[in-house]
């Protein structure tokens, strides 16, 4: 037997890592992934090492350009949003770390896969539906839902009994985190109690937006077929126009939200996030989009952004539906391009321009002044006709 883990390196993962060791007796294949999580990957290697993993079943990546161009942008095409606040940091990443598992499950010969979520939330659902997905036929091992470690001391004393070196650098979180190149989600701990403020500190990636500059920055965006492709005339790759967007905003104090969200297993989660970034390419992407699109294609596509959207919370990104709606939105963007400048102040992004050599905004049309095309009569049929079913109604009310 041999089982594919999704590994991180930290002490969740190392119990895990022993525990399928000695409890199932297989043979351990570690995938660690830098998706921008701003932790350093190599350490990995060498714990992983020393618990015993053999060099060729270590498998490291640098998924950070893939990550952003093939799941965070499309995402961002559709302005997805999980009832109206979470941008759905951690739910993106989980398919793409399902889907490599898979293949290096593939590449080593392996038969199994295991990731370090828990019986209650969400992420169980999305790895185990990437990997279902991808390859039915492998067997899937959730630690979490078989142990009984399920406390923290009951974890560091099977650590401590199993040889696995505890970090005491630096004290431990009292939050549950994932992070990436998208966002810092915070869940747990006095975040339990849905009516109580999280302290200052907890906040990693943005400044208090109180405490940010008081002098407002004005950036440009460039747009080509629905992404942003470049920042202030300069091109980027995707990777590094998220990580600098995430930056520019952090500093301005952009992108925090504070929310209760609906799980997917059914309970209710209050969770904090940083999605500084994200929270900018929202705003552009919206306004590149309202010169571009025409009216009931924009109106089409915002009704089917929830649907969109819950799909990826509930881990249906390779569901066939999801691929149908995404096709569907992908052809929208065909012109959406051309640029869009905003204005970052203490918390707040303004739009403060939009252009395109594709936009739909015509000043012949648009202008308030007196214009050539349009014929004001033209207007009075229009309405009589929208109201064609008042009149009849209203003659047959009167009696
Ligand atoms: N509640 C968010 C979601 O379901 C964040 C989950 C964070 N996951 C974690 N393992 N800390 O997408
Ligand atoms: C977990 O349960 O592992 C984290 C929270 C979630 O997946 O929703």
């Amino acid at each position: 037997k041999k089982v594919v883990l999704a590994y991180s390196g930290g002490l969740d993962t190392s119990v895990i890592l022993k525990w399928l060791q000695d409890e199932y007796n297989c043979e351990v294949v570690t995938f660690t992934a830098d998706i921008g999580q701003g932790e350093e990957v190599e350490p990995a290697r060498a714990k992983a090492l020393s618990l015993g993993i053999k060099p060729e079943n270590i498998f490291i990546e640098d998924l950070r350009e893939e990550f952003v161009k093939d799941y965070v942008f499309p995402m961002f095409r559709a302005n997805a949003i999980y009832e109206g606040e979470y941008l759905l940091g951690t739910s993106i990443a989980r398919p793409l770390i399902a889907k490599r598992q898979v293949e290096i499950a593939h590449l080593t010969g392996a038969d199994g896969v295991s990731h370090g979520a828990t019986g209650k939330g969400n992420d169980q659902v999305r790895f185990e539906m990437g990997y279902l997905g991808k390859d039915s036929t492998l067997t899937i091992i959730a630690p979490w839902r078989e142990w009984d470690l399920n406390s923290r001391e009951k974890l560091l004393a099977y650590a401590e009994t199993h040889g696995i070196k505890i970090e005491k650098k630096g004290k431990k979180s009292p939050y549950s985190m994932d992070a990436n190149l998208l966002h810092i989600s915070y869940e747990g701990g006095i975040l339990e109690d849905p009516n109580a403020e999280p302290e200052d500190s907890m906040w990693l990636w943005t400044t208090k937006p109180e405490d940010a500059p008081d002098t407002p920055e004005y950036i440009e965006i460039g747009y080509k077929n629905g992404d942003p492709v470049s920042l202030n005339g300069e091109e980027l790759s995707p990777a590094t126009m998220l990580a600098t967007l995430n930056k520019l905003a952090g500093k301005h104090g952009i992108g925090r939200v504070d929310i209760v969200e609906n799980r997917f297993v059914g309970m209710k989660s209050r969770g904090c996030y940083e999605t500084p970034g994200g929270t900018i390419m929202l705003k552009a992407h919206r306004a590149i989009e309202s010169i571009t699109l025409d009216r009931e294609e924009a109106h089409l596509k915002d009704e089917l952004m929830p649907k969109y959207a819950k799909l990826i919370y509930n881990g249906f990104w390779f569901a066939p539906e999801r691929e149908m709606l995404q096709a569907a939105i992908d052809k929208t963007q065909e012109n959406v391009e051309g640029s869009v400048r905003l204005k970052l102040y203490k918390g707040n992004i303004t739009v403060v321009g939009r252009s395109s050599e594709s936009s739909l905004f015509n000043p012949e049309y648009c202008t308030f002044e007196e214009d050539a095309v349009y014929d004001q009569k033209d207007a009075a049929g229009f309405i009589k006709l929208n109201a064609l079913r008042f009149i009849i109604e209203g003659k047959a009310r009167k009696k």
